[in-house]
């Protein structure tokens, strides 16, 4: 069974085709970042219009690539939220005018379970179960996995999402959008030590964080810094930034790990990029005996791969998932 995987739901359009017997077949993305940047962020009715422009060429090229005709998509799973609404119908009506032209079935795709199976599409690829921490531009939450379909939530963010601190520190810095990837380099030329900043709820004994705490302490020690604040300065805050929200999420999950009694740990989402969050992971792994499993890079950032292999997955489960009806619905939320 061959599915297209179609996902918008923020600034990357990204189309994917996944054949359940030999795996990913092809995968194209248009990341709109470059038109974003000098507004600071995204701007959602820029993102709706560029995903129209992008998609049916993203689609061309994947048939293309993978030498298909459109007709040998069996099903097509799409991103059903959350996500901006604007972007997410241009998804969903893309799938589901694609679903109509060529009388196959559609069928939507949490975003999150998409980020949360897209480790399943390395090489190495971890056995069920395992806990997996999700960590997006938007969300942050550790669960227990025990199949497709089958999460336990056991511990998530209070106020600010992991991403979202990154990008928030990463703008009090100064630093362009998105501001993971910019902190995470600045901090590399960073002083450890020079400042201490809070690691909340390191020590509280649920499974749960909270990061709006930190990003007001990276403003305080910015402001603090009465003459322009100088290079070195910055790297420093970048460093105390990254050195605390890492040990935090660290400490979180081999809090979980002790809980479920699993020894399989699976990092996923745009956050799980970070290369200072992997080093720390590999090190807490070879030191406690678990392991670690993360996506391939370029699968962890949003990318319509993971979409169509989520989709994959759900109607290998339950045939019956996709449907021939082509009133779409999306859910932002
Ligand atoms: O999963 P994702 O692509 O989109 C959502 O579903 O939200 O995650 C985007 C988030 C952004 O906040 C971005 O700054 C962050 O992932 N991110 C990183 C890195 N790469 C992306 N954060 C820290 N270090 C990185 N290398
Ligand atoms: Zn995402």
């Amino acid at each position: 069974m061959i599915v297209l995987g179609v996902e918008s739901s923020c600034d990357e359009t990204g189309l994917a085709l996944y054949d359940t017997q030999r795996g990913l077949l092809a995968h194209a993305l248009y990341s709109q970042v470059a038109m974003h940047e000098e507004y600071g962020g995204v701007v959602p009715e820029l993102a709706s219009r560029d995903h129209i422009r992008r998609a049916i060429p993203l689609l061309e090229q994947v048939l293309t690539q993978a030498a298909l005709p459109r007709n040998a998509v069996d099903a097509i799973a799409y991103t059903q939220g959350p996500g901006l609404a604007g972007a997410l119908l241009v998804g969903a009506s893309i799938a589901c005018g694609l679903g109509l032209a060529l009388d196959r079935p559609v069928l939507g795709v949490h975003h999150l379970e998409g980020h949360l199976l897209s480790p399943l599409l390395a090489g190495d690829r971890p056995d069920f179960p395992f806990v997996a921490l999700l960590i997006s531009g938007g969300h942050t939450q550790l669960m227990r996995v025990d199949g497709v379909g089958q999460y336990e939530l056991l511990g998530e963010t209070l106020d600010d999402a992991a991403g979202e601190a990154f990008d928030k520190s990463a703008k009090l810095l100064g630093l362009g959008y998105p501001g993971g990837p910019a902190i995470s380099r600045l901090a590399e030329f960073g002083d450890p030590g020079t400042y201490q900043l809070p690691r909340p709820m390191l020590h509280s004994k649920d499974l749960n964080f909270s990061f709006s705490g930190l990003k007001t302490a990276v403003l305080t020690l910015v402001k603090k810094q009465t003459v322009n604040i100088c290079e070195q300065d910055k790297a420093n805050i970048a460093r105390a930034f990254v050195d605390a929200i890492v040990d935090v999420l660290v400490a979180k999950c081999l809090a979980a790990l002790k809980q479920t009694g699993l020894k399989r740990l699976v990092i996923a989402g745009g956050v799980g990029a970070n290369r200072q969050l992997r080093e720390a992971l590999n090190a807490a792994a070879q030191k406690k005996r678990f392991r670690v499993y993360y996506p391939e890079l370029e699968f962890c950032t949003d990318n319509g791969a993971m979409i169509a292999f989520a989709g994959a997955m759900r109607l290998q489960i339950n045939p019956d998932a996709a449907k021939r009806e082509y009133a779409f619905n999306v859910r932002p939320r």
